[in-house]
Parts: structure tokens; C-alpha cells; sequence
């Protein structure tokens, strides 16, 4: 099968395609055959360094997925061939979503949302459950809360201001000017333009950020927590800062979550959770999504298709 592999660590360039063996599925997995693989800061960061992964003999990046099962391995109880399905399987193990076919542990995966194409359902797994498991998983957001999602227009952004919304929160979202429209449409109540402003001049009392930043935006979002605020932070686990008593903050690591997925999909179907795919490039292009996406401007997501 062709796949995107990754020849050393370093540029873009680097990533190139091979044939390399269809993998079989084993115990309680399936052959998925990929028609579109998201793409996520996590596969050019590791794409430069190899850092983090658990890495098999032939570097593949991307996890990412949606398609259709090939074939079940032994045990598999949750999906038969011709299923749609979608999921991030293995993270942060390799998956190599960028490829014609890749294998997964069946409950990494979920029955691809029905009104969402394979383009839109790949933009979802990894950035919607990052947003899933941080808002509802970790922070645990109530009804009413105040919410402030950093980079609210990103890829994981995009996806919290929704389900943020749909979890009745009221919802602070910064982004640049030309993305606010985004962001309203978006569901946010109020869009904050970070490069005009500094928020913490101009948002108080909030119960939950979201902070896809780090750094000294991570360490600036304390000052606006109320008691009992909670701060989770995406980046790295040193992007954590120091609170006072009565504020929380934290870093989580997004992983494989049938559950998730399937409550993600549920939203989708509802209408109260819609990816927005900005660029959509053939697999042979992997590169060139690397490229834009690294430029760290993107709004909504970059989904590659596998034809
Ligand atoms: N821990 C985990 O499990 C996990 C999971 C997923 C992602 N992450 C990490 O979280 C970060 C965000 O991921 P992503 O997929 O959302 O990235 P992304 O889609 O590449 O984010 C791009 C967005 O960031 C916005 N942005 C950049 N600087 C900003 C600032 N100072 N204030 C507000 N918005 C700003 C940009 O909007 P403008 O053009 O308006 O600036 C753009 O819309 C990355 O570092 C990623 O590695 C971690």
C-alpha cells in the first residue's frame, strides 16, 4: 500500500511516500481503509524531532482517521466489514494514518458520524476529544460556568467553543479580528481580539480556560480564574503555572476513547458540533499541509484525502 513515512527527523520535506506492507489485523483489531487523515500540530512536532511517539520500524505519521472496515481480525464484537468508521487509534503510539490503510484496535475507533463526509469526519478525533476530555473529562464544565478558550478559532479550539456551548456554558473565545466571525458563528457569546487586547484587561470570573498556547498566555489565564477555577493547559506538561489556593491548573494528553468519540458523534448528528476543514490536499501533498499548518494560522482544521 502507499503511506507517508518519514525518511529522518527534521523538514517537511522529509516526509515522503513509500510502498510499504499492508498491515494485518490482529486480536480484537480492524483493517481500516482510510479515505481522509486529519492533520494535527502533534504530526509536525513529532515529524521534526520523533520526540514523544513510540515509534514503529518505519516512522508514519498521522492518526487521524476516517473510512470504511476492510477486514476484522479475531474477537472484533463491534464492527464488521463495510462499517464507516472514525477514531485516533493508538495515540501516542504509531497509528500511520497517512496511508491507504491502517490498522486499529477496534475501540479506538466509532461508527463514522452518518451526516458528516469522510473529509469532515477526519477533521474530528483528535482535536474534538482533546476538547472533549479536557472540558468535560477533566475540567468538568457545569452548566452556566464561564468558559475562556484560547485560540479559539484553531483546530481544538474550534471544536471547545461548541462543545462548551452545547454543554451550556457561557463562552469567551480569543482570536484575531478576521477569525471573530468564525468564532461567533461558532456559538461564543464573546470573541476577544488577543492581538489588540490583553484579556486578562478585559475578562474576569471565569471558571474554566482552555489554553492551547502555553507559556506566558497559560501563566496570564490564572489572573482571571475565580475561586474554584480550573485552568487546563494543552502544549506540555511544562506549559503548567503556578496557581494560588483555590485555583487548579493542569496539562492532559488526549488518548483513545471509544466513548468519546461516540459522544462526539452524537453532537455532530445533532447539528451542535460542525468541523471546519480550511484546506483539504491530497495524501501526496502531506508536506505541503505540514507547511501551512506549522504557520500556526489555520482556522478549523487541514484533512489530507486517500484515494
Ligand atoms: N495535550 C494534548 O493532548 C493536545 C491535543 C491536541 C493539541 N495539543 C496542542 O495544543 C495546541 C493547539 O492545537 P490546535 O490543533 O488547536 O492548533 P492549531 O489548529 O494549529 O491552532 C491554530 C490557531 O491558533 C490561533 N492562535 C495562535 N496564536 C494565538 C494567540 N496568541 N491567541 C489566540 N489564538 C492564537 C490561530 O489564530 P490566529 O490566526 O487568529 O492567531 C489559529 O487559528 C498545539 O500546541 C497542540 O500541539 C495538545
Amino acid at each position: 500500500m502507499r503511506a507517508v513515512v518519514v525518511e529522518q527527523w527534521g523538514g517537511p520535506e522529509n516526509l515522503v511516500e513509500r510502498e510499504v506492507e499492508r498491515p494485518e489485523p490482529g486480536l480484537n483489531e480492524v483493517l481500516v481503509r482510510v479515505h481522509a487523515a486529519g492533520v494535527n500540530p502533534v504530526d509536525w512536532k513529532t515529524r521534526a524531532s520523533g520526540a514523544l511517539i513510540e515509534w514503529g520500524d518505519v516512522p508514519a505519521v498521522g492518526w487521524d482517521v476516517s473510512g470504511t472496515v476492510e477486514a476484522v481480525g479475531p474477537g472484533v464484537s463491534v464492527f464488521r466489514a463495510g462499517d464507516e468508521v472514525f477514531g485516533m487509534p493508538l495515540f501516542p503510539r504509531q497509528a500511520g494514518a497517512y496511508a491507504e490503510y491502517v490498522v486499529a484496535p477496534a475501540r479506538h475507533l466509532a461508527p463514522k458520524p452518518a451526516t458528516l463526509t469522510h473529509v469532515e469526519a477526519a477533521a474530528l478525533p483528535l482535536a474534538a476529544l482533546t476538547a472533549w476530555q479536557a472540558l468535560v473529562d477533566a475540567a468538568r464544565v457545569r452548566p452556566g460556568e464561564r468558559v475562556l478558550v484560547h485560540a479559539a478559532a484553531g483546530g481544538v479550539g474550534h471544536f471547545a467553543v461548541q462543545i462548551a456551548k452545547a454543554r451550556g456554558a457561557y463562552v469567551i473565545g480569543t482570536a484575531s479580528a478576521a477569525k471573530h466571525d468564525l468564532v461567533r458563528r461558532l456559538g461564543a457569546d464573546e470573541v476577544v481580539d488577543y492581538r489588540s487586547l490583553r484579556f486578562e484587561d478585559v475578562v474576569a470570573d471565569i471558571d474554566v480556560v482552555l489554553d492551547g498556547l502555553g507559556g506566558e498566555t497559560a501563566e496570564r489565564s490564572v489572573k482571571v480564574l475565580r475561586k474554584g477555577g480550573r485552568l487546563i493547559t494543552l502544549p506540555g506538561p511544562d506549559d503548567v503555572p503556578d496557581t494560588p489556593e483555590g485555583v487548579k491548573a493542569d496539562w492532559v494528553l488526549v488518548e483513545p476513547d471509544h466513548l468519546g468519540l461516540r459522544q462526539i458523534a452524537a453532537l455532530a448528528e445533532q447539528g451542535a458540533l460542525k468541523p471546519v476543514v480550511e484546506t483539504v490536499l491530497p495524501l501526496e501533498q502531506a508536506a505541503q499541509a505540514h507547511r501551512i499548518g506549522e504557520q500556526g494560522r489555520t482556522a478549523g482544521k487541514i484533512v489530507l484525502t486517500v484515494a
